[in-house]
Parts: C-alpha cells; sequence; structure tokens
C-alpha cells in the first residue's frame, strides 16, 4: 500500500515503547494499512522515543511536569497530536489519566492496549494483582478509550497461563509477548476500515462485539 494512501496513527508513549516497536515493525508488511505519523511522550527520558527516531518517525515531547496543572498540559498534547492530523490515536504505555475533554475529542478513534484481562483488574500493578488472586489465566486487551478509566468497549484479547512459581516481572514478560501480537492487528483492522465504535460498542465487520474477541480463536492466529 501506498504511504499516502495509509491511516497516520499517532501513539502516545510514557516509556520503553515494546509495544510502539511491535506497532513498528508490522508496518513493513506493503499490505499494512497505517502508518505511525508520529510519536508523542509526555517523559523526556522514554526509550520509545528513540525507537521511533531510529526509525526516522517524528517525535514530540509534552512533558507534564512542566505544566501547573491537567488542562494546558492537555491542550498540549492535543496540540502536538493534531499536528500530525491522525486518524487513529495510540495510548502505548502511555501514564497519564486522560479527562474526559481530551478523551471526548478523539472519540471512537482512540485506542489503548491495557495489561489484564478487562475487566479485571483496571488500574496499575495488575501483573502483581493478577498473582495475589490467584488467577490461573492472566493477559492483556486491547480496548477502546471512553471516559471510563480502562472501561471502554474491549475488541482483542490474549490469554496466558499463570504458573505457580511466576513473580510480577515473569508475568509481565509473557502478557507483554502477547500484546506485540494484539495491538498491530487491532491498529490494522482499524485502519482497514474493519473496526468502529458503535452505539453499542465495539464493532468489527459490522457486528457488535459482546464479549472481546480471543487472539487464539482468530481464524489466521
Ligand atoms: C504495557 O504492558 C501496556 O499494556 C501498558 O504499559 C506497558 C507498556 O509497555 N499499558 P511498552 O512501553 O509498550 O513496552
Amino acid at each position: 500500500m501506498s504511504a499516502g494512501a495509509r491511516l497516520p496513527v499517532v501513539v502516545l508513549i510514557s516509556g520503553g515503547g515494546t509495544n510502539l516497536q511491535a506497532l513498528i515493525d508490522a508496518q513493513r508488511a506493503d499490505d499494512c494499512p497505517y502508518a505511525v505519523a508520529a510519536v508523542v511522550s509526555n517523559r523526556p527520558d522514554a526509550f520509545g522515543l528513540e525507537r521511533a527516531a531510529r526509525a526516522g518517525i517524528p517525535t514530540e515531547t509534552v512533558d507534564h511536569t512542566r505544566f501547573p496543572d491537567r488542562a494546558p498540559f492537555e491542550d498540549a498534547l492535543a496540540a502536538a497530536v493534531d499536528r500530525h492530523a491522525p486518524g487513529l490515536v495510540a495510548l502505548a504505555g502511555f501514564m497519564r489519566i486522560l479527562t474526559p475533554a481530551f478523551v471526548a475529542r478523539y472519540r471512537g478513534r482512540m485506542l489503548n492496549i491495557h495489561p489484564s484481562l478487562l475487566p479485571r483488574f483496571r488500574g496499575l500493578h495488575t501483573h502483581r494483582r493478577a498473582l495475589e488472586a490467584g488467577e490461573m489465566v492472566h493477559g492483556a486487551t486491547v480496548h477502546f478509550v471512553t471516559e471510563e478509566l480502562d472501561g471502554g468497549p474491549r475488541i482483542l484479547q490474549a490469554q496466558v497461563p499463570v504458573h505457580p512459581d511466576d513473580t510480577p516481572e515473569v508475568l509481565a514478560a509473557r502478557v507483554l509477548a502477547r500484546e506485540h501480537r494484539i495491538y498491530p492487528l487491532v491498529v490494522r483492522w482499524f485502519a482497514a476500515g474493519r473496526l468502529r465504535l458503535g452505539a453499542a460498542g465495539a464493532e468489527l465487520d459490522g457486528a457488535t462485539l459482546t464479549e472481546p474477541l480471543q487472539l487464539d480463536a482468530l481464524p489466521d492466529a
């Protein structure tokens, strides 16, 4: 697909950016319907900025510590995002809570990846909490972003087993490897026009997803 025909995606990060890397790697496919147009970080030291630079992708930093409160930070963040005219905004380890006003601006065109099988374990420290709860299965979810933190319509999940001797770090790594499969897939669906946020939830190929799809059950997984 020619570069101009690809949907521009702006990726928001705060850290290492391995999900960003997965999105960058996947766009090397000739038929990839999206292109990462820019990477925006709220942290100047985020390693993901380096990953973007190496791939020749423009970067912007909007350092939240330089703003007196959330409203002017989000104004600057929106200006940075909008400079790159995204068709989709992908949160990938972006660690700032966004206000309803910011979320509304990108309604239906903002995705997030969360390291748990939502609705289990919204918020932080999901791997530790899954271990403490004695879960035998854990995983990750890609969902549309709505005003409800980690509560927007779920699209695709990947499950991993929890082993008896797992530490949060070991479990996180197992989940992360699966995150790198599901995020590019969902971004592809959106960019290809197959996925949208409908009145009753996420819709794939015109059908509302009453439950999230599971990676292992996809025909081409
Ligand atoms: C991932 O586990 C993601 O699900 C969560 O933050 C982590 C980011 O990792 N939201 P990375 O920066 O993509 O490596």
